[in-house]
């Protein structure tokens, strides 16, 4: 009996040491296509067995939700929360509000101040509210602010003043349990870019209005400053909100060469940008670790390859043929020592 009992022990000592997922205690997710998850069996399996959170990696945008004014079309983004509700993950949303990928009804609207709102308004709510009790937390507002720290001309800025705020609210009123996030890129490397945010964070703050997370997109590449990226780890953290890395990839040809090779050198030079990440988050207080999120799961399934036609991109911890790569080991080594 007691044999029996060591040998169930160390059989989850073992599986311990094997998931990444088991040697963290926050949340580890990914952003998925509803697409692939239906389709493929290995990705599936990934999704299903190594990751605690999902984000979609287009599905809950304006532009594939809300396809016309009197429509929404919640069917893939149902897909994917119905897939991580049978899977025990925790779903984030992404993303409420954005400059890009919005539909063209809403570029062609035309109306005054109020009709914006309305509309802006209409739009959270009725996708939030929708979501309300399966969404965990929102991405809000993503990418507001251009690298010099001002507001980035959009549909929203041009036509709602005080725009962050009200969507912050509105997205509050729909779903006051859902943790609120304003969501963003490049902050390392863009100090003014970052002091745009942590303004901004103060101002809703002294306002009451309801921000609770910074989500850091973490959209970086071998080349990116260490100092940087810790500096912005650190001021994000000294906000007290929670802080998620959202969209992580770690790009290893950046410049696009396209006689690149994916040698050892790049490998590990990546998979010191991946431990310091790890590292830095796993000292993070508990209570801010919302978690960290990869910007989907195997290379090849990376919107560096598709959306910049960069076929020699490597930026995720899954290989073409949804192998894990070298970094995962290292990953969970660093872990389980600094455990
Ligand atoms: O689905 C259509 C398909 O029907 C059409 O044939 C094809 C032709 O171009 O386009 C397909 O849509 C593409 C969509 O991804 C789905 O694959 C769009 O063109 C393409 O622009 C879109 O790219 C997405 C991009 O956001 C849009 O800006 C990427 O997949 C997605 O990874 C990326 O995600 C963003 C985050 O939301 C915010 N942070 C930056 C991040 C990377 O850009």
């Amino acid at each position: 009996m007691k044999l029996i009992v060591l040998l169930l022990g160390l059989s989850t000592i073992a599986n311990a040491q094997n998931l990444l997922k088991d040697a963290i205690a926050f949340r580890l997710g990914a952003s998925v296509n509803p697409r692939l998850l239906s389709e493929n069996e290995a990705y599936n399996d990934i999704a299903k067995n190594e990751l605690t959170g999902l984000t979609a990696e287009n599905h809950m945008k304006m532009m594939l939700i809300h396809p016309a004014a009197d429509r929404f079309d919640f069917v893939k983004g149902d897909e994917i929360v119905a897939f991580a509700a049978a899977t025990g993950k925790r779903m984030h949303g992404h993303t409420l509000v954005w400059h890009n990928q919005v539909p063209q009804w809403m570029k062609d609207f035309q109306g005054d101040q109020k009709a914006w709102e309305d509309l802006l308004k209409n739009h959270i709510q009725t996708v939030v509210e929708h979501y309300k009790g399966k969404v965990a937390g929102w991405d809000v507002v993503n990418e507001s602010f251009i690298d010099d720290g001002s507001l980035r001309p959009s549909l929203w800025a041009d036509h709602i003043p005080d725009y962050i705020a009200k969507s912050f609210q509105w997205a509050h009123e729909a779903d006051p349990k859902a943790t609120l996030f304003y969501n963003d890129y490049g902050q390392d490397g863009h100090p003014k870019k970052m002091q745009a945010i942590l303004n901004l964070v103060a101002d809703l703050k002294s306002r009451q209005i309801p921000i609770h997370g910074l989500g850091l997109q973490m959209h970086i590449n071998v080349d990116s400053k260490r100092t940087e990226i810790e500096n912005v780890i650190a001021q994000s953290v000294q906000t007290g909100l929670a802080v998620h890395f959202s969209e992580l990839d770690v790009a290893v040809n950046p410049k696009n060469n396209p006689e690149f090779v994916y040698d050892e050198k790049a490998s590990a030079a990546q998979m010191e940008l991946f431990k310091l990440l790890f590292k830095t988050y796993q000292s993070i207080p508990a209570k801010q670790q919302y978690g960290i999120t990869f910007w989907n799961i195997s290379d090849k399934d990376s919107w560096l390859r598709g959306y910049f036609k960069r076929p020699k991109e490597f930026p995720l911890l899954f290989d073409d043929n949804y192998n894990k790569k070298p970094a995962y080991s290292e990953l969970i080594n660093l872990l389980n020592k600094l455990n």
